[in-house]
């Protein structure tokens, strides 16, 4: 259903010296929730920002932050995201040689769990986890950078993923991440993609952040009939 599909803004493409006022503008936009990247250097080629930036941006929002843990040994630092003001932590599959344990230290901690899977990761490293997560977050990128170009090969994985949630008893969220725009998103839906994280179709929008969320939105709707 259209109405399920959410828009999480992905703040990796913000403008930095201007933070605040972009994600006022994403909320006003309509944006469901905030996505926040952490990259350590090692897991992903890149580093990026850590809890000191999820904790400004909590101040200045009441939306749900989802939080993507791009690190090395993320139990780590479950923690501290916690306390910066996480509502759903993401940890990589491919980080995580105690997945079950990871991810009930993420619930004990009364957040969201969730479990990111690259590219090229098989469907089947994370079936057997499904029961015990709230959300799939499939990487439609190499993770690392924004402004990639998404890979047309996951959509399959994508369908596994939604086929399998729909035998469970509880809802699993399915967020996909990396070169989401309104050319992708058809697919996506279609797969059964319904959280759509986007960096650079919002913060870079031609029109500005609000015309990017509502094109993307719109898309959303049509492309689920
Ligand atoms: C990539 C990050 C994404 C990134 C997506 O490693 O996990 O969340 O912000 O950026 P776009 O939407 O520009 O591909
Ligand atoms: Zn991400």
């Amino acid at each position: 259903m259209s109405s399920a599909i959410k828009i999480a803004a992905s703040i990796l493409a913000a403008d930095f010296t201007r933070l605040g006022e972009e994600v006022r503008q994403a909320e006003a936009g309509g944006t469901d929730l905030f996505h926040l990247d952490i990259m350590d250097g090692l897991f992903v080629p890149n580093i990026s920002f850590g809890p000191m930036v999820v904790e400004a941006v909590r101040g200045i929002t009441r939306l749900p932050l989802d939080v993507h843990l791009m690190i090395e040994q993320p139990e780590r630092y479950l923690t501290v995201f916690a306390r910066a003001g996480a509502d759903m932590i993401n940890v990589h599959v491919e980080t995580c040689p105690h997945l079950h344990r990871t991810l009930y230290q993420i619930k004990e901690l009364n957040l969201k769990a969730g479990v990111a899977i690259n590219p090229h990761t098989p469907f089947e490293m994370i079936r057997d986890i499904l029961p015990d997560v709230d959300r799939v977050l499939v990487m439609s990128v190499d993770p690392g950078f924004g402004g990639q170009k998404f890979i047309q090969s996951v959509l399959p994985k994508i369908e596994q993923i939604a086929r399998a949630a729909r035998g469970l008893d509880h809802p699993v969220e399915i967020g996909i991440d990396g070169g989401v725009d309104t050319s992708t998103t058809p697919a996506i839906v279609a797969s059964g993609g319904n959280v759509l994280i986007a960096g650079s179709s919002v913060f870079r929008a031609p029109g500005g952040i609000a015309a990017g969320i509502t094109a993307l939105r719109a898309v959303a709707r049509s492309g689920a009939g």
